[in-house]
């Protein structure tokens, strides 16, 4: 790696605030993602952390709605005043709490949805043969309709989906959540293969122990704050819990 590439981060977020009208869901916010970490965010319900990926990907700005305050920089340039489009076209990517797929939609189709960008159409097929070679199963079934898949599969079509567009940084909302504990691990091993493959990634995650388990840092979310920050080998459990709990408890 350059100097410079280690000098800049991936993403820099300083003085990050979101809000929903007159709430404001999270403040004050700063953070490096290096290239090549996998983030982990942890967090209680409502701790801000879906709040804080979509401000990164432009889905906060609403107007009077929704609207945030500080900085997003990408590899040293402004995210935070562009569409959620543009920030795509530049690399950034999320793959949403709840999935978001188009349900009556084939596999095939929810994931030629991910390279609407024009810059994507040409490379789309090779990308598809390339997330089937990452998922053989969504090969088999890529005529099915999406809805009447399992919720494992349902997450793989939207990790594929979110890959369609080449990002070099991926967001994961709720990466693991309501699926077994087998698929979890399956997703798990992808994550990692993506990875390898030069992604950086970004997980929240509701399981602290597999957040531990595959992060080089963790970030602790509480009414709207990193309470905590650092790599998992320098973190106690006990620091974690009073960090996620607030330090009352
Ligand atoms: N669309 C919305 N309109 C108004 N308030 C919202 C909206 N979405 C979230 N909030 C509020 O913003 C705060 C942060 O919510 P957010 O969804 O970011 O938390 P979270 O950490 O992702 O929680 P969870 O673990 O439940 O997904 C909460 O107080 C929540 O009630
Ligand atoms: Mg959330």
């Amino acid at each position: 790696m350059t100097p410079m590439a280690d000098a800049v981060p991936l993403l820099r977020i300083a003085g990050l605030s979101a809000y929903y009208g007159e709430l404001r869901a999270i403040y004050d916010i700063a953070l490096d993602i290096r290239e090549g970490d996998i983030l982990a965010i942890i967090g209680a319900n409502g701790a801000g952390k879906s709040t804080l990926l979509k401000s990164i990907v432009g889905l906060m700005n609403r107007g009077e709605a929704a609207h945030i305050r500080g900085r997003v920089e990408f590899r040293g340039r402004r995210l935070d005043t562009l569409e959620t489009e543009a920030i795509v076209d530049a690399g950034v990517t999320l793959v949403p709490e709840g999935r978001r797929l188009f349900p009556r939609m084939t596999v095939e189709d929810n994931l030629r949805a991910g390279a609407f960008l024009p810059r994507l159409r040409p490379t789309a097929d090779r990308r598809l043969a390339e997330i089937f070679g990452l998922f053989p199963k969504l090969r088999e079934r890529r005529r099915q309709v999406v809805s009447e898949m399992s919720g494992g599969e349902q997450q793989m079509v939207a990790i594929g989906r979110a890959l369609m567009s080449s990002p070099s940084l991926i967001l994961f909302d709720e990466l693991s959540l309501g699926l077994a504990p087998a698929v979890v691990d399956d997703i798990y091993r992808k994550v990692r293969e993506i990875h390898a493959k030069g992604v950086t990634c970004v997980i929240i995650e509701q399981d602290m122990r597999r957040a531990l388990a595959v992060a080089n840092r963790v970030c602790v979310m509480l009414e709207g704050a990193i309470v905590l920050e650092g790599a998992p080998a320098e973190l106690t459990e006990d620091a974690i819990t009073a960090a996620y709990f607030g330090s009352e408890r």
